[in-house]
């Protein structure tokens, strides 16, 4: 795919206020379930994690729009899994809206966000998810470890080279 036109993306930290537009991205990925072999969270899920996030210092998870309207989310933490690295587990964009450079475009502004505060980004990819593995290969992460049968760790340096 050609690099594609940067989009006027907007995001924020999200909170228990924003419930309804996180069950909305989470509704309109059923696949990404599918692929880790869970349950599309409910709204009590959401709700309790939403709580545990913003209760969390070093939780984040942020919402990202299109044109004002939630189009994908990015879950990290910071100095984890230890000081100095952030782990992202998860980085979502609604179905419709794949392919668009929209996920590439959010990794890269997390990166730039957490250069220089941070040396390392773990990516977590969860159950059978090549096109995931694809996707942070493609952005410089490599293959860093497994966390056990349904977890691979890739990593990147946040200094500059890939
Ligand atoms: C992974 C994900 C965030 C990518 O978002 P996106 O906006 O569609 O990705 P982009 O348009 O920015 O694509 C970036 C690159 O990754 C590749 N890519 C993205 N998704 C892919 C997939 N499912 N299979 C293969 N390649 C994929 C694209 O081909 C592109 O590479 P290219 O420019 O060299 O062709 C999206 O597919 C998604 O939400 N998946 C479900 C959640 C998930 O698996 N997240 C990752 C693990 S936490």
């Amino acid at each position: 795919m050609a690099t594609p036109t940067e989009l006027p993306l907007r995001r924020r930290r999200a909170g228990p206020a924003d419930l309804q537009e996180v069950l909305a991205v989470y509704r309109q990925s059923p696949g990404y379930f599918e692929t880790i072999g869970a349950e599309l969270p409910t709204e009590a899920d959401v709700e309790r994690e939403l709580l545990s996030a913003e209760a969390d210092p070093k939780r984040r998870v942020e919402l990202i729009f299109l044109a004002g309207e939630p189009v994908g989310l990015v879950d990290y933490r910071l100095d984890h899994p230890e000081d100095g690295a952030a782990t992202l587990s998860l980085v979502l964009v609604v179905e419709a809206y794949r392919g668009l450079g929209i996920g590439q475009q959010a990794v890269r502004v997390l990166e730039q966000d957490l250069a220089g505060r941070y040396r390392i980004l773990y990516a977590l990819v969860y159950g059978e998810n090549p096109g995931a593995e694809r996707f942070f290969t493609t952005l410089g992460y490599r293959f860093d470890k497994s966390g056990g049968p349904a977890l691979k760790w890739f990593k990147k340096p946040l200094s500059g080279e890939p």
